[in-house]
């Protein structure tokens, strides 16, 4: 039987340009991208195993996170994806096709999948552009359709695309390839490219993925840079001032990505609460990193905070700004819908701080969004999101602590 060239390129080969058999031509495959699924108007939010487990994943794992997303009230918070990052693979069987770790997930991905839909949460899975993943596990480079349509057979809701082992590899050729075959598919699948800003995806990635990390790895701790020779990783605060200037690239559906939270791996309880409130200041998705299965009441209580989460999932999509550095104290605005803000004061230093905080100084115009923030001219309601209690109306004068390290966080109603 004759082997049709475009089932022998896109399914099998997945090269950038394929050989006809006899003809000295090459022949350029078709890289014109399907209309990208509208999955993520607003920031997504789930869990992945990486921060806290890494290598260590199993089905039980999987299930027994998938139960706590439920039972401890992350799902109605709109927690939704529970995500395998790298490790859960196998070998590629005879014919390529990409198989789970055997001994870790006997039953395979499809019934984990359906395990995980069932309980109204969706599966997220993890590969690479490469040769092979950051784990040194079976990359999908030359597997692209394979991988993409495997994926779609188990259920899969969202695959994150990490960028280890690509050496001469072009990146945006790699991540437009994944997202043909993810579309290929058939299956509505969130796309998450991990280049780490290293070639700048969010300045091109709009149309082909659905967010990109902006840093490279976050690490648990609110204030440091870790080297590791090839590669670093930092804390909180470093990743915010790299996220911070890229505000003009995310929106609907297009969202810069800081990286997963560390929230209840370590931090004081003070920092877990500015990394979150932070995160939801720059419209970040919401990806915890934790052990839900075992998490105190204090990371449950920050990573519970509806009124927060509003302001990271507002409609809007807009990510907030720094308006003003003062010392060590940052204040930071993200327009809302309906004409309301989030105004947010982040203690950068390792004393609490005391101020008399007016709003009316800090009126401004954001040209991103076209919105205003009118706090001269107009009396807004103002609730404080961490106390959950209405304050006197913006135009008093107030006297705010803000401890070490922490933040304090309000809407203001229009
Ligand atoms: C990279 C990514 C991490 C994680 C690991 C897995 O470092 O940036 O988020 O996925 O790979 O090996």
């Amino acid at each position: 039987m004759k082997t049709p060239l475009a089932l022998l390129c896109g399914l099998m080969l997945s090269a950038a340009v394929c050989m006809a058999q006899g003809d000295p031509q090459p022949v350029q495959l078709n890289h014109s991208l399907a209309p990208k699924p509208a999955l993520c108007a607003t920031p997504p939010m789930g869990w992945s195993s990486w921060n806290v487990f890494a290598c260590s994943i199993d089905e039980n794992l999987i299930r027994e996170i998938a139960d706590a997303m439920v039972s401890k009230g992350l799902l109605d918070c709109g927690y939704t994806y529970v995500n395998m990052d790298d490790c859960w693979h196998g070998e590629r069987d005879a014919d390529g096709f990409i198989q789970a770790n055997a001994e870790r997930f006997p039953h395979g991905i499809k019934p984990l999948a359906d395990y995980v839909h069932a309980k109204g949460l969706k599966l997220g899975i993890y590969s690479d552009a490469g040769s092979e993943t950051c784990g040194g596990k079976p990359g999908s480079q030359g597997y692209e359709f394979q991988d993409a349509l495997t994926y779609a057979r188990w259920g899969v809701d969202y695959l994150k695309y990490d960028w280890c082992n690509t050496e001469n590899v072009n990146s945006k050729g790699a991540y437009a390839l994944m997202a043909k075959a993810l579309r290929a598919s058939g299956r509505d699948i969130v796309f998450s490219l991990c280049e780490w800003g290293d070639t700048r995806a969010y300045s091109w990635a709009s149309e082909i993925g659905h967010l990109w990390r902006t840093t490279g790895d976050v690490n648990c701790c609110f204030d440091c840079e870790l080297d590791f020779g090839g590669w670093k990783s930092l804390g909180v605060l470093q990743i915010l001032d790299k996220n911070e200037p890229l505000r003009k690239y995310a929106g609907p559906n297009h969202w810069n990505d800081p990286d997963m939270l560390e929230v209840g791996n370590g931090m004081t309880v003070n920092e877990d609460r500015a990394h979150f409130s932070m995160w939801c200041m720059m419209a970040a998705p919401l990806i915890l990193g934790n052990d839900i299965r075992t998490m105190s009441k204090a990371t449950a209580d920050i990573i519970t905070n509806r009124e927060m989460i509003a302001i990271d999932q507002d409609s809007l999509g807009v990510q907030g700004l720094r308006y003003r550095v003062e010392s060590g104290l940052e204040y930071w605005l993200k327009p809302l819908q309906n004409g309301d803000w989030a105004f947010c004061v982040l203690n950068r230093t390792l004393s609490d701080r005391v101020i008399d905080l007016d709003f009316s100084a800090f009126n401004m115009y954001d040209n991103l969004s076209g919105n205003a923030f009118r706090s001269a001219s107009h009396t807004y309601r103002v609730r404080n999101v961490w106390t959950h209690k209405d304050e006197t109306p913006s135009n008093r004068v107030r006297t705010v602590t803000i401890p070490a390290h922490d933040v304090v966080v309000y809407r203001l109603s229009y």
